[in-house]
């Protein structure tokens, strides 16, 4: 294989366990090929990232649309800011594991009306920079809001039963319209850390 800088996304409801599967990833990645990974999330620490923080918390409130539209302008600056951005490290040649990126938007801002439109504000973000692969973590809702509810003591916006089942049933569908244009490698979440952490690896390992 080319030796050429990965880029690969996390998705899943809120608790599927993204975030404890990047870092088993990057830990894979480095002990078996002794490359590094930058690691990073979105909404991320930039300044859009920061407003939308606030509105996830209920701190302050807008409509749905306005929330797809800055997730987007957060994913573009998140790409291209000087600081720290994605693009910089893979031009660069470092891999990145990155928690979240536009099959979210699709996701939690999408329904039968504006998805279209949310996809349309994605473009240039995937001409820019297309996944390597999304890694999907499926479980069931249940089982992440149990993990939310045990380990945190706020909960987000979209943080509810009937909300996760929701945006669950929205990935799954999106997996029909995007087949054969993203990669997108479905996981089993509901396993033990190792276990799942093994899945992963067993389905990336080609690209390194
Ligand atoms: P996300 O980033 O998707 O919100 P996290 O990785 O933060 O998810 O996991 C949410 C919580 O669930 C954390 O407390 C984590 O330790 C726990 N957790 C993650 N994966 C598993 C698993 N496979 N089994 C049980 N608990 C898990
Ligand atoms: P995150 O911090 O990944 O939450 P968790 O670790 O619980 O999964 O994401 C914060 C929230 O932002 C999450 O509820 C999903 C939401 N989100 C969107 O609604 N649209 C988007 O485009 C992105 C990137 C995130």
């Amino acid at each position: 294989m080319e030796n050429k800088a990965r880029f690969i996304t996390f998705e899943g409801i809120d608790g599927s366990g993204k975030s404890t599967q990047i870092h088993l990833l990057k830990e894979r990645i480095l002990l078996e090929t002794g490359d590094d990974c930058y690691t990073t999330f979105e909404p991320s620490t930039g300044p859009v990232g920061a407003l939308l923080r606030q509105f996830l918390s209920g701190r302050v409130k807008t409509d749905e649309n306005t929330l797809a539209a800055l997730f987007a302008a957060d994913r573009l600056d998140h790409l291209h800011n000087e600081l720290n951005g994605i693009l910089e490290k893979t031009e660069h040649g470092c891999h990145v594991l990155c928690d979240r990126y536009v099959l979210s938007n699709f996701a939690y801002q999408g329904n039968k009306e504006n998805l279209d439109w949310i996809i349309s504000l994605n473009e240039r973000a995937i001409s820019v920079l297309k996944p390597d692969c999304h890694i999907f973590i499926d479980v069931t809702p249940k089982i992440a809001l149990r993990r939310i509810e045990e380990n945190r003591e706020n909960i987000d916006l979209y943080e509810s039963m009937e909300s996760l089942t929701k945006v669950r049933s929205a990935y799954l569908s999106l997996f029909r319209r995007f087949n054969g244009q993203e990669n997108i490698i479905v996981i089993n979440g509901n396993q033990s850390v190792e276990k799942i952490a093994d899945d992963i690896w067993n389905k990336v390992s080609y690209l390194f």
